[in-house]
């Protein structure tokens, strides 16, 4: 009788079964990877937007503060997006004619507001509230990035779990004079080292702030 497995098929089998563990191991290195690279994280993408709107050039160069048009970002749990209205402050009298800003003449004229393609974005079970980190004084920059040096909107950071975390067990450096929130350079700070510590150990006493409870499940997951 004619064997089944010849010695060769056997050989073949033991090398196909090597070959399938080692695509699964490169296939779990590659999604690891992935994981924390700027694909998953979108770290320094920018979107396509209806206007190119330049933070550097109105937060940089005129030095409009944020609040100007993230109006709720104090107040509220969302910073918000300004309206039609807010840039007609200003291009109603400046570039009034500019093709760049037909977009936002026609929104105006249709009571349609622009499209903003969103750059930070969390997914809809966790819960973020803006008016409690700016009340602690934990400015923009430290979640948003340079602003004041984007020609266009990037994500500055991977706004993943452990982000969060590293910042809620230990906020005390991050943290200012809340009046200061806006500012993007802090370097009368920095020329001090060391007055961040002090300022932020005295201030997480004066909030009540408890690093063992803010790592808890249900502040982020509700
Ligand atoms: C406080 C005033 C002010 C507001 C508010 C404002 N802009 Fe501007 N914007 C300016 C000035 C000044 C210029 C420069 C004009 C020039 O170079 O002659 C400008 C330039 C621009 C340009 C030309 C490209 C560039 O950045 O140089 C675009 C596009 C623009 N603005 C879009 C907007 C949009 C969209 C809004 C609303 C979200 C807005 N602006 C709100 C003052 C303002
Ligand atoms: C003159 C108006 C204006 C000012 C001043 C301004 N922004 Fe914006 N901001 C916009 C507009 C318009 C968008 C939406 C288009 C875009 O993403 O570029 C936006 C988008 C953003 C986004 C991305 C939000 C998202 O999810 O898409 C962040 C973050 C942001 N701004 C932060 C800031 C910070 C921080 C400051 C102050 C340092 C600031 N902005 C000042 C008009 C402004
Ligand atoms: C502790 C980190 C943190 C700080 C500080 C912070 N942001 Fe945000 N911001 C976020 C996160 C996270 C999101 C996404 C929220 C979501 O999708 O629910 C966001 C979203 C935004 C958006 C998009 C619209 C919205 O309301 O969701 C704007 C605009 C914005 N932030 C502006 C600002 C400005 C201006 C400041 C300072 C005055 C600021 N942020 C401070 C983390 C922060
Ligand atoms: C740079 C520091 C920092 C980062 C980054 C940060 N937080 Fe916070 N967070 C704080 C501080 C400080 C408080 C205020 C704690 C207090 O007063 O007890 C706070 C409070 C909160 C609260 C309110 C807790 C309560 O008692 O109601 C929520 C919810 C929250 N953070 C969610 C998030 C989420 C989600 C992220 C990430 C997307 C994030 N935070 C990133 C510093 C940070
Ligand atoms: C400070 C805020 C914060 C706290 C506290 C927190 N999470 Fe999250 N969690 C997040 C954010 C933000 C995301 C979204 C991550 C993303 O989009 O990549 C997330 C995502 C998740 C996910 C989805 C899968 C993943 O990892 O992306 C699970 C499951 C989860 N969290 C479980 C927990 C559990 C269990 C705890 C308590 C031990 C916890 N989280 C505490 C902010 C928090």
């Amino acid at each position: 009788m004619a064997q089944i497995f010849t010695a060769s098929a056997d050989t073949r089998l033991r090398a196909a079964a090597l070959l399938g563990v080692v695509a699964l191991v490169m296939a779990l290195v590659v999604l690891g990877g992935y994981a924390d690279s700027s694909y998953a994280t979108l770290v320094g993408w920018v979107e396509h937007q209806p206007v190119p709107f330049s933070h550097q050039h109105h937060v940089g160069e005129l030095g409009i503060d944020c609040r100007y048009c993230h109006a709720a970002a104090e107040t509220g749990a969302h910073a918000g997006l300004p309206s039609t209205f807010t840039c007609m402050t200003c291009h109603s009298q400046v570039w009034t004619g500019a093709p760049m800003l037909a977009p936002v003449r026609a929104s105006l004229a249709s009571g349609k507001p622009l499209e903003w393609q969103r750059v930070a974005r969390l997914p809809d079970y966790v819960y973020f509230d803006h008016s409690i980190h700016l009340s602690r004084g934990v400015p923009c920059v430290t979640c948003h990035g340079r602003v004041d040096r984007m020609p266009l909107m990037s994500r500055a950071q991977p706004f993943q779990m452990q982000w969060c975390l590293d910042c809620h067990r230990n906020p005390a450096p991050h943290l200012r004079p809340p009046a200061e929130i806006t500012r993007m350079d802090w370097s009368n700070w920095d020329e001090e080292p060391g007055i961040h510590a002090v300022y932020g150990e005295l201030m997480t006493k004066v909030y009540g702030i408890e690093p063992a409870k803010l790592t808890q499940c249900n502040i982020c997951h509700r």
